[in-house]
């Protein structure tokens, strides 16, 4: 086991793009999940900083239960849920713009 060096990282987006199956309980897919990932992963790779804004694509993150579209943030642990395709400017504005101030992409 080796550690991995986080150090660049200045967040990892968590985007819930689970559907389920067999349930009575939504399912982020049945939304926005798809587009709203690929619409963060577009901007941060259009500014360059997919080795510092990390994306990943999740199964269920537990909010769906109440209305779905789940993105987590973190190290700055922002939740926000109900998410729709129209939120991503805001959510970029808010907490990925100012991101950008830490600096330009670095490799991993
Ligand atoms: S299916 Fe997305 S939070 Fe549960």
């Amino acid at each position: 086991m080796k550690p991995v060096d986080t150090s660049f990282c200045l967040a990892h987006l968590l985007v819930c793009v689970n559907q389920r199956h067999k349930s009575a309980l939504p399912s982020c897919a049945s939304g926005d999940a798809e587009a709203i990932y690929q619409k963060l992963r577009g901007w941060i790779e259009a500014h360059g900083m997919l080795s510092r804004i990390w994306i990943t694509r999740t199964e269920c993150l537990g909010w769906c239960h109440v209305d779905g579209g789940t993105v987590a943030i973190y190290p700055q642990n922002i939740w926000v849920r109900a998410m729709t395709l129209d939120d991503c400017d805001a959510l970029i504005e808010e907490h990925l713009q100012p991101l950008l101030s830490h600096g330009r992409p670095r490799k991993p």
